[in-house]
């Protein structure tokens, strides 16, 4: 009897100690949906040898996946440690499958995953995220009781610096707590913000790069090159050569989820999406997916947005002649701490300035859309969804209706929220819901 509670007493604490992160799950370079799904599962240790194995429950038993691989990461302040990585393969499409991890023989962890769904789905959808705070934890509390099938961060992922001691801190342990495990049965996806990037003098800064494992099908861009996120040679090198291929390239990408097409942009300062290299390969993304009932396009700094923070930051405006041609439903941004969302819009640039300065054009807002009865919008809805943790902006602006763009239809900046997206065919449905899990803007969209 002795013998048995001190084994399993044991047991329980090399299941422990075998983690520096939990296990975690990503989308993985898998853009397209298919008649087996994957998804990349990642977990970090210290940086010592482990007989790792990973197992997936299918019809014939646990089978076990391909031996796991690993990189190391050493930047300080944190000691190297090892970022493991299993593909879970040949799942069938909208699965729910449990899976385990083995260190040295024993069980050490065990949870489902939820594979990519090929029709009717629930995607949560929220910027500006893990900074420690308890409205962080509350907002992912309230995620995780909507039971989504995935997640998407619209950047600006983790505070101050997006470094990797940021996310050991108050990323991974609050999004895969006992009390919102979300990371451990659902993928996650995001873009970078301008917190998430290389930064001045902090060599674990950036982890995005080394951490996220994402579809790398974005523009070519190399180190060092005109739109790639500037690493500093002697100070990010660490992190670069953790990131592997995914460093600078991860930045921008596009993936399939049932039946939508998300375009993900990376709309930093260095970014210029009216340069050639950039813009060809948008209009060719957009282009070949047409296919899809639905476009959702996100990225970090929105296009049009009426809070007096971060008013000057609208410089993305210029692709939206772009977007609107290729007939994008949806935009998705964070960056301003609040939710607002816009009357359906096409938008004519007619002064390109410097970055900076908002971008001057013509509108032409489809005044009948009113996502109740008039559901099917002329032009592109916009939606700032940044209220996933960080300190609020501009709370007085919620009832300040004149201080509002005459496009802007909602604007809540009193209290933390998150958006829900339900898509069902040709329905898309998507609520704001706060952390108490009560409604604050509902729309429908039809085709
Ligand atoms: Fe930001």
């Amino acid at each position: 009897m002795r013998l048995l509670a001190s084994f399993l007493l044991f047991s329980l604490l090399q299941a422990q100690d075998a983690f520096l992160v939990k296990p975690y799950l990503q989308l993985g370079d898998a853009p397209r949906i298919t008649k087996f799904e994957r998804l990349d599962l990642l977990w970090q240790t210290e940086d010592r040898d482990g007989a790792w194995v990973v197992e997936v429950q299918g019809p014939r038993g646990w089978q076990p996946q391909a031996v796991p691989t690993f990189r190391t990461l050493n930047a300080p302040p944190l000691a190297a440690h090892r970022i493991y990585r299993s593909v879970l393969r040949q799942l069938p499409p909208g699965q729910r499958l449990p899976y385990r991890l083995k260190l040295g023989g024993q069980v050490v962890f065990e949870s489902t995953a939820q594979a990519r769904k090929a029709g009717a789905h629930r995607l949560v959808v929220f910027g500006d995220a893990a900074n420690g705070s308890k409205e962080q934890s509350a907002i992912a509390q309230a995620v995780a009781a909507t039971q989504p099938d995935a997640v998407f961060i619209t950047g600006d992922l983790v505070y101050g610096r997006g470094r990797a001691s940021e996310y050991r801190d108050h990323f991974f342990p609050v999004y895969n707590s006992e009390a919102a495990p979300l990371l451990r049965s659902i993928p996650f996806i995001g873009v970078v913000g301008n917190h998430d990037v290389p930064w001045a003098q902090l060599p674990d800064a950036s982890a995005f790069f080394a951490y996220w494992s994402l579809p790398l099908n974005g523009p070519a861009l190399k180190a060092g090159e005109p739109n790639a996120a500037p690493a500093k040679a002697g100070v990010h090198d660490a992190m670069v050569a953790a990131a592997g291929p995914a460093f600078p390239s991860m930045g921008s990408f596009s993936f399939d989820y049932g039946q939508v097409h998300w375009t993900v942009l990376d709309s930093n300062r260095y970014a210029d999406w009216e340069s050639p290299a950039l813009k060809a390969w948008l209009e060719a993304d957009l282009k070949a997916a047409q296919h899809a009932t639905w476009r959702i396009v996100a990225l970090h700094h929105p296009l049009f947005q009426s809070a007096k923070s971060h008013e000057e930051d609208q410089w993305m405006r210029p692709i939206s002649p772009l977007l609107e041609r290729y007939h994008v439903d949806l935009v998705l941004a964070g960056h301003v701490h609040n939710y607002q969302r816009t009357a359906p819009l096409r938008f004519q640039p007619t002064k390109i300035g410097e970055r900076g300065r908002p971008v001057e054009g013509s509108f032409q807002v489809d005044e009948a859309f009113d996502g109740q009865t008039h559901t099917r919008a002329q032009g592109i809805i916009h939606i700032v969804t940044g209220a996933g943790g960080a300190e609020l902006y501009d709370p007085w602006q919620t009832d300040a209706k004149t201080s509002w763009q005459h496009w802007t239809r909602a604007f809540v900046s009193d209290q933390h929220s998150f958006t829900v997206l339900d898509v069902d065919g040709k329905t898309l449905k998507l609520r704001q819901l706060n952390a108490a899990g009560r409604e604050l803007d509902a729309i429908t969209m039809t085709k």
